[in-house]
């Protein structure tokens, strides 16, 4: 359920030039999952809209929500002034996130792209704890595909607690050069450097992909994953502006019509953010 609510700030730090990494303590951490957001109220009372930020991680313990954002504008600047002891008052718990259940058992390859790289975070953490639960069977495997613009890896240490990562940069100044379509070309099961003779630890295996990145990568991996014939489950990160489903300003082309409104469209803030990357028209 969504409620209005207010959190006091942890922590706050700068993990990369204009990259803020805030810890919240606040009750929406109990219903709160992989791929869904929260609304960021500014103080600044001419801002009207909360900004929609992903869910990076959640310590259920400590009640606690991290959220990771890059400076943008006004909004996301406000928030980066803020210290520990503030208070900030938070929409939550906001959207669809990752289904786990679909991804029992497979490789998973989780991919993410400049801001969209701090929701996999949660993912992987999640998949990780389920793992401990799960028979051999059922367990997945993941590998872990991050791009960036240069050398600045945000949160990459995080990532290695959960799987092997790989790193693309569009300057080339760490791992592969371009971004993680040129990664997969690369170390994917069939890519350039795969050893196609063993069963290679080291290359990607993708029975399914989960991302979160800017548009024209979501839609590369669409393409990826129709070519390869696999499911790929993206989060659209597309601008917002209520947030729970009353503007109709996020809506996206759907294959299918929706049983409400009787058009092919889905609202984003409220039907996703996360979509099975065939069933949206992007
Ligand atoms: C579901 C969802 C989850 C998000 N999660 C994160 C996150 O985890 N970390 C993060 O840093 N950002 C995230 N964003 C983007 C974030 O919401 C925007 O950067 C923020 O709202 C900008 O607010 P602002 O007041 O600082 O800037 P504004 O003054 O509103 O905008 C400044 C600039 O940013 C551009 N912009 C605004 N919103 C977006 C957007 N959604 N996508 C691309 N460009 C945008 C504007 O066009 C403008 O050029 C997410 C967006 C959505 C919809
Ligand atoms: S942002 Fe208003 S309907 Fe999605």
């Amino acid at each position: 359920m969504k409620k209005k609510t207010t959190a006091i700030v942890i922590s706050q730090k700068n993990l990369a030039p204009g990259i803020f990494d805030m810890w919240l303590e606040t009750d929406l951490a109990e219903n709160a999952h992989a791929g869904q957001f929260v609304g960021v109220y500014t103080e600044d009372k001419s801002l009207l809209l909360p900004r929609p930020i992903s869910i990076c991680e959640v310590d259920h313990e400590k009640n606690a929500i991290r959220i990771v954002y890059r400076v943008a504008g006004r909004g996301t600047d406000e928030f980066s002034k803020y210290s520990a002891g503030e208070k900030v008052k938070l929409l939550g718990v906001l959207g669809n996130g990752y289904d786990i259940g679909k991804l029992l058992g497979k490789s998973v390859v989780l991919m993410g792209g400049g801001i969209g790289i701090p929701p996999m975070l949660e993912l992987a953490k999640e998949i990780n704890a389920h793992n401990e639960a799960l028979t051999d069977g059922d367990k997945m495997k993941v590998s872990i595909v991050l791009g960036y613009r240069d050398s600045m890896t945000f949160l990459k240490e995080d990532f290695e607690k959960y799987g092997k990562v790989y790193i693309a940069s569009e300057d080339g100044s760490v791992g592969t050069k371009g971004n993680v379509m040129n990664v997969m070309a690369s170390e994917g099961s069939d890519g350039e450097s795969a050893d196609k003779t063993a069963d290679n630890e080291d290359t990607i295996k993708a029975d399914i992909i989960c991302a979160c990145g800017p548009m024209p990568m979501l839609r590369a991996i669409k393409v990826y994953a129709e070519e390869k014939q696999i499911p790929a489950y993206i989060s659209l990160e597309e601008r917002m502006a209520c947030g729970v489903g009353a503007c109709l300003g996020c809506v996206v082309k759907t294959k299918e019509v929706d049983h409400h409104s009787h058009v092919n469209n889905a609202r984003i803030c409220t039907d996703g953010p996360v979509f099975a990357a065939e069933d949206v028209d992007i």
